[in-house]
Formats: C-alpha cells, sequence, structure tokens
C-alpha cells in the first residue's frame, strides 16, 4: 500500500488545519468539506519570462498573494505537454510539463512552495481525451486500416463508417465545440479510412473507458503526480467518459443542463461511469493522507450531481446549477435547498462556484436581465443590454452568500478583483477552438482568459515582467488599471478587500463551512439564512430595502448599508447573532 509523506503545509487555520499528516480523530471533518479552492487558469495568472504566457515561474512569485487572500487549496488547470489547442485539455504527455509553462522541477518546487504556505494543490486530470499528438494516438494511426482492430485503435474509439463506402459518420453525435463528433481518418496509403470520436476537437480524440489498459493509465499517471506530493484532482468532464454500448445514435436528446425530465443521453452522465470513480476512490483512500478529487460533471439535476460524491466515489463535484440559477431569490431559495439535500442524503458536502474558466464571468452575467436563460455562454450575453455597476453589485454579494453556504467553494481567478467578461476581443486574437469550430459563430471563452491585472497603469498591468517584449496573449482592457491588485489592495471598498475579510472572517467563525443551514422569514425578493453558532447571512436580491435583524451585529456587507441601516437591493450582509445589536446611524 503506498504511504504519501506528508506534505509539510502549515497550519494556517483554527478549523481545519492543511496540515499534511492525516488527522486520525474522528472529529474533526476533513479539510475538503469546508475548503475554499483558487482556480488557476496558469496560461493566463501569471507570466514569470516575458513571453506573454504564464507560467509555473509566474505562479510561484504570486503564491504568497494566494496565501494571503485566504484561500485553503489551489487549483491549476492543465500545465502538461500540450499543443495548446484547447487551452492545453489536449495533453500530450500528462508526465512532461510544456515548455511554455516551465518544468517538471519547476513544478515540483511550485508544489513544495504551495505547501508550505500552506496551500493544497490539485491539478487537472483530462481523461475523457488526449490529444491527437500524444504518443498513444500516434500509434492508433500508424497502425492502419489493417490495424483496426489492434490493441493501438483500441485505446480510442475508432470505427468504419456508414454507407457503402464508409463515407458517413458512425452515428450523429455532436463534438461540444461544433459539428460532428467524428473525423475520418487517411491512412498511410493515401486512402480515407476509420473514424474516431472526439467529444470535443477533432484534435482531442475520445479515450475508450471499457479498456483496461486506459483505466490502468489513469491510475498511473495519478500516482504519479501523489508521490510528487498533490493532493487531488479536479477531473475533467467527469460525465463523459462512459458511451452507450453499440454507440447509438442520440435522435435529438438534449445534453445537460436542460430543464424538464431527464432522458438517457448515450454519452453524458451515464450510470456507467461511476464505477470507474469507485476504483479512483480506493487510490485517493490508500494514502495516508487521502487524496481528494473534485469532478466537473455537467449534468441534468441535484439528483443526478450527488450520485457522482456518493460516499466510495469522487469527494466532491462542482455544483454548477448554481452559476445556472438567475439572480431571483425564490429560484436562488429553491436551487440551495435542492443541493442541500440531494448533498446531505449521501453525505457529501456542496460545492459552490460563481464561474470557471469555461463560463462567463459572473459580474457580466449578473448585469443582464436575469430569468432569460443560463447566460453562460458569451453569445447569450452579448445580445442583452447591460448595467456593468449593477453586476457588480450582485456579483460581490454572490459571493458573500457562496461563502456562507454549508460547504466548500472555488474562486476563478480574478472573481477576486470583480474582473467583467472581456465582450469585445477583436475577433483574431480569439482561440478557443469553438470560435473556428463554430463557423465564427460561437466566439467562445476567451473573454474569461484575459490575463490577470496585477499592478501599473496600463497592460501588461504587471502580468508580465518589466521590459517584457511579448505582450500578454489575450489583450486587456485599459479600464482594468482600476481592478489591479495594487489598486485594490488597501481600497477598503474593493471587490479584493471584501474577499479577503470574507475569507478570513470564514476562517474564524466556527459557523462557517461545512455543516447545516436554517431559512429565516425573510421578506419575498430577500434571502435570510442562520448557520450556528450564531451567524446569519442575508441577501437582498431583489427586494425594498431589508431590516438587519435585531440583536445582531453587523460582521461584513458586500455594499453600503442605507443611512437607516438597512440592506439595499443587490446587496448581502454577515451578522453575529446574540452579539450587541449595532446602532442606526
Ligand atoms: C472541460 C474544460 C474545458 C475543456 C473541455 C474539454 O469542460 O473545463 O475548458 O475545453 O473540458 O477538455
Amino acid at each position: 500500500m503506498t504511504k504519501a509523506p506528508p506534505s509539510g503545509a502549515a497550519d494556517r487555520s483554527p478549523k481545519a488545519p492543511p496540515s499534511g499528516a492525516a488527522d486520525h480523530s474522528n472529529s474533526a471533518p476533513p479539510w475538503w468539506r469546508s475548503a475554499v479552492v483558487y482556480q488557476v487558469y496558469i496560461r493566463s495568472f501569471a507570466d514569470g519570462d516575458g513571453d506573454g504566457i504564464g507560467d509555473i515561474a509566474g505562479l510561484r512569485s504570486r503564491l504568497p498573494y494566494l496565501a494571503g487572500l485566504g484561500v485553503d487549496a489551489l487549483w491549476i488547470t492543465p500545465w502538461y505537454l500540450s499543443p495548446m489547442r484547447d487551452g492545453g485539455y489536449d495533453v500530450a504527455d500528462f508526465r512532461t510539463i510544456d515548455p511554455s509553462f516551465g518544468t517538471l522541477p519547476d513544478a515540483r518546487a511550485a508544489i513544495a512552495e504551495a505547501h508550505r504556505l500552506g496551500l493544497r494543490v490539485l491539478l487537472d486530470l483530462v481523461p475523457n481525451h488526449v490529444s491527437d499528438q500524444h504518443p498513444w494516438f500516434r500509434e492508433a494511426l500508424a497502425a492502419g486500416p489493417a490495424g483496426s482492430r489492434s490493441a493501438e485503435r483500441a485505446r480510442f474509439i475508432f470505427r468504419d463508417g456508414r454507407g457503402p463506402a464508409g463515407t458517413e459518420p458512425p452515428n450523429d453525435w455532436r463534438s461540444n465545440f461544433g459539428g460532428s463528433a467524428w473525423t475520418r481518418v487517411t491512412e498511410a496509403d493515401g486512402r480515407p479510412g476509420q473514424w474516431y470520436l472526439h467529444l470535443f476537437a477533432p484534435q482531442q480524440p475520445d479515450l475508450d473507458w471499457t479498456n483496461p489498459e486506459v483505466r490502468e493509465e489513469f491510475v498511473a499517471i495519478m500516482r504519479f503526480w501523489f508521490e510528487l506530493g498533490v493532493d487531488g484532482f479536479r477531473i475533467d468532464v467527469a460525465h463523459g467518459l462512459a458511451k452507450a454500448e453499440g454507440l447509438p445514435d442520440a435522435s435529438g436528446v438534449v445534453p445537460p443542463p436542460v430543464a424538464g425530465k431527464r432522458v438517457e443521453h448515450p454519452h453524458w452522465d451515464r450510470d456507467e461511469v461511476h464505477e470507474i470513480y469507485r476504483t479512483w476512490r480506493a487510490l485517493a483512500d490508500e494514502y495516508e493522507d487521502p487524496k481528494v478529487f473534485v469532478g466537473e460533471a455537467w449534468v441534468h439535476s441535484p439528483e443526478r450531481l450527488a450520485r457522482y460524491v456518493r460516499a466510495d466515489e469522487l469527494h466532491t463535484a462542482f455544483n454548477f446549477d448554481f452559476p445556472v440559477t438567475p439572480w431571483q431569490a425564490e429560484r436562488m431559495r429553491s436551487s440551495i435547498d435542492a443541493t442541500l439535500r440531494t448533498h446531505r442524503a449521501v453525505g457529501a458536502a456542496p460545492t459552490w462556484v460563481l464561474s470557471n474558466h469555461d463560463t462567463v464571468r459572473e459580474v457580466s452575467r449578473y448585469a443582464r436581465p436575469q430569468g432569460v436563460g443560463p447566460l453562460l455562454k458569451l453569445d447569450d450575453v452579448l445580445a442583452l443590454p447591460a448595467d456593468p455597476s449593477r453586476g457588480l453589485r450582485r456579483a460581490r454579494a454572490a459571493a458573500l452568500l457562496m461563502l456562507a453556504l454549508p460547504g466548500g467553494a472555488y474562486i476563478y481567478q480574478g472573481e477576486e478583483l470583480g474582473l467583467p467578461e472581456v465582450e469585445d476581443l477583436p475577433d483574431d486574437v480569439l482561440r478557443d477552438p469553438g470560435w473556428e469550430l463554430s463557423g465564427h459563430t460561437a466566439r467562445g471563452r476567451d473573454g474569461c482568459r484575459v490575463p490577470i491585472p496585477w499592478s501599473g497603469p496600463a497592460p501588461p498591468f504587471g502580468f508580465s515582467p518589466p521590459g517584457a517584449r511579448v505582450p500578454p496573449w489575450l489583450p486587456q482592457p485599459a479600464s482594468w488599471r482600476e481592478l489591479t491588485v495594487a489598486a485594490e489592495t488597501g481600497d477598503e471598498g474593493s471587490t479584493l478587500e471584501l474577499y479577503r475579510r470574507a475569507l478570513a472572517l470564514r476562517h474564524e467563525h466556527p459557523a462557517l463551512g461545512d455543516g447545516e443551514l436554517r431559512w429565516l422569514p425573510a421578506p419575498a425578493g430577500a434571502l435570510a439564512f442562520a448557520r450556528e453558532p450564531g451567524f446569519a447571512c442575508i441577501v437582498n436580491v431583489s427586494a425594498g430595502a431589508v431590516a438587519v435583524p435585531p440583536g445582531t451585529r453587523v460582521l461584513i456587507a458586500s455594499g453600503p448599508l442605507t443611512a437607516r441601516h438597512r440592506v439595499p437591493q443587490d446587496t448581502a450582509v454577515w451578522v453575529a447573532v446574540g452579539a450587541r445589536e449595532e446602532t442606526p446611524t
């Protein structure tokens, strides 16, 4: 049995010490049930060598910032060798760092330094597909038509085409980025050959998870990184690994998330996928300081999500019902209730998230009229009128709501600065594969991936070192001079200081993190809940100004209260209950 060395993380938290040594007492809940994890989209976080691309050197230089922010852990998006056809989610070698990001010794040093600062480290595991430059796929192509039943092709999903000459794709599945999910290969003799499946870009061939060799390889990859000290993995496309036997047509079955009754889909959220996660959980539990998983599973409902976090499967899974829920009190409350209920039923802690590198930033979503749709894609919001200051007010209130709810939370880099989506990137800088694959109809996800502004009055805003000759890989808006870390630091009204205070309070307050909530009476359009001991959160979504409950003291507010000490619209407060009442001023 593998016993990992303790990570050596410092003890920073009174509630859930991120110490490397396992806590064998039965009383302390595991750290990940309450953790706040910061998502580092490495390409856009910090550029250490001046080539306009974020890298490990940049990340290392900013680790003290992350420790100071008050998060418990980092999730680093793929840093492995990759042709970067999908921002690194097309992996050519899981055991090598892409040269644009650094080297394996750099990665090892970053993990060790994060641990010294008390930060756990999660990496991104991409098990659904690899890059077409991965040695396995090259071998599969080289195996040739005679090798259509070969061990090399059997790691992927190769099939003959339909029609007399095999000119039609094997079924009607669609790529997530647009077009057919099948591409026909040209065999070594120059003749058109079989087709291979790719649920994403053609450069991302899907692996066949019924193949034991595939399963063994991913266990080996995980062990490799666990031995290097990483604390766990975020599982990319966790709902996609299992495909229906015989690969039947989808025949118009709409993929999640959709409202209404769930219909079984031939490749999303199939029941067969869970057996894979049971074997992974057993692997994670082998370690003395058990390793942790967070699943990216876009599913139909909180009920379906909870199946991924049953006691012997993934520890946590992003709750995407929360970011697709409009800023409307009733809808928000019922989404929160459904998440709490379904997670409680399987003994799991919910994982709250407002955005990530695939979604429109929440400041820009909340700036739009609410209730018209999920607004996660740029094309969904572009046509709608925007009220940016309202978007920011709501995003700040949503942050206090998220951080007060039971369970863990993820913060996407730049969220703590209140960054909006960059909605007007010129066509020629767009890199998201969806832009090309949709025939220039979907603008894609680059607008939430613009490099982080750290300091200074003009681009690159400290993202790259002084004197860098190459500009950031995506252009930063000039208006971000007011949203740099340096500009927001020390400004009491800034979003950064709001996050810092909220995270510090969350660490100190025994009521926050894992646990339960109790709804309190609130006027229509507002949410109020209590957490024990002695804490309440009030969110005014759309009501007239709401009174701060009597006998409470305001700990933090997402915006100014009214002159009569009431909570205005689009504002949230945390209050200490049973403390001295604050006198209205
Ligand atoms: C996940 C990633 C996304 C990527 C896709 C394919 O959804 O978050 O960025 O494009 O998987 O790997």
